[in-house]
């Protein structure tokens, strides 16, 4: 078995980080998300995984490299626009050959693994499998519609009036016999191949598609929300490991992860929080539920339930909450008493107490 990875994608709801930034990169207690992905493939033994990339290649290559250091072979496919999770599959049909895969998007986190699933689909082979989660507001996925047995009756790509509230959810095995039906389909309305169109036409020529509930945490990091929730969520299995240097004046508290380097000076750090690689916490209040990354420096901060990229700055700032700062990014006070000062990007939000 193979597996196909979608890293491309504009990731136009997470802007302003998704300018500089694949999205599949974002980090999830300091981990990009596709790593986490990688991470879930490599745990069903699969170690050929083709990447399919768009404009950002460089970037998720300079991450991921050529998956060595995951215990993976990693092969990438350039894909010219987004064209569709079908169009993905057809691209990559030279890499795929005739081996079953699995194809898995790459900014969806199903953190309890798949490996019961992809057992499933090993035991009966059915020409498709899909995984399928109940979600409040199923008019924003593709939605199947399901037999008593399991198997699949109809599939219909975000349905203005959806049949169920089971979502595919972006994970879904397949035999070869899903390319016949990806070069039978023609493109939607939004103007993709859908993956859910070739599927469809599975089941109308009679074939056998099989979906399997998945009962783990599931999310979509799409959204800025999406992100600091899954943060939450994957912090909350935390286990306490100090590598870096916290002095006689700190307290850690609970499930505190202090990453080589990092220094704790005259600080408290409330579990589950992460501390990443050269990172300064000083006279601060970080988390719960935070993730500070490389190189960050903290002053005189109170920052809970939040994320720091890669080399930020926050200085005297205090009740930060929900917050998401981006590479490099600058927050402090301003000059003169009761001025606020922003310079801001585009697409970015910035709340302040009133
Ligand atoms: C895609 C699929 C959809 C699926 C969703 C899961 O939608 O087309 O069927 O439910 O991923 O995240 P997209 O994210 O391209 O709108």
């Amino acid at each position: 078995m193979k597996a196909l990875v979608l890293s491309g994608g504009a990731g136009t709801r997470l802007r302003p980080f998704s300018y500089s930034m694949p999205k599949q990169l974002i980090p999830i207690v300091n981990k990009p998300v596709l790593e986490h992905v990688l991470d879930n493939i490599r745990d069903l033994g699969v170690k050929e995984i083709g990447v399919i990339v768009g404009d950002r290649a460089a970037q998720i290559a300079a991450v991921i490299g050529d998956g060595s250091r995951l215990g993976v072979r990693v092969t990438y496919i350039p894909q010219d626009a987004p064209r569709g999770l079908a169009h993905t599959v057809a691209i990559a049909r030279d890499f795929l050959g005739d081996d079953d895969f699995v194809m898995y998007l790459g900014d969806n986190m199903l953190h309890d693994g798949i490996t019961a699933i992809a057992e499933e689909f090993a035991v009966g082979r059915p020409a498709a499998q899909i995984v399928v989660h109940p979600v409040p507001d199923p008019r924003q996925f593709g939605v199947a519609e399901l037999a008593a047995d399991g198997s699949v009756v109809r599939l219909v790509e975000k349905p203005q009036e959806p049949r169920s509230d089971l979502a595919l959810i972006g994970v879904y095995f397949f035999t070869p016999a899903i390319h016949a039906a990806v070069a039978a389909i023609e493109p939607s309305a939004r103007g993709e191949l859908e993956i859910t169109d070739a599927i469809q036409l599975l089941v109308e020529q009679g074939a056998t598609v099989k979906a399997s509930q998945y009962h783990g945490y599931w999310a979509d990091t799409g959204r800025v929300d999406d992100v600091l929730e899954c943060n939450r969520k994957l912090l909350d299995g935390l286990t306490r490991r100090v590598e870096g240097e916290v002095d006689s004046a700190s307290e850690l508290v609970g499930a505190v992860v202090v990453e080589a380097g990092a220094r704790v000076v005259g600080s408290r750090i409330e579990g589950p929080a992460v501390i990443g690689v050269g990172s300064l916490v000083e006279d601060s209040h970080i988390g719960p539920h935070t993730s500070i990354g490389r190189d960050c420096v903290l002053r005189s901060t109170r920052l809970e339930y939040s994320i720091t990229l890669d080399g930020a700055t926050v200085t005297e700032v205090r009740g930060l909450h929900g917050s998401l700062i981006g590479r490099s990014a600058s927050v402090g006070p301003a000059a003169g008493a009761g001025q606020h000062r922003l310079v801001v990007g585009d697409h970015t939000r910035v709340e302040v107490a009133a």
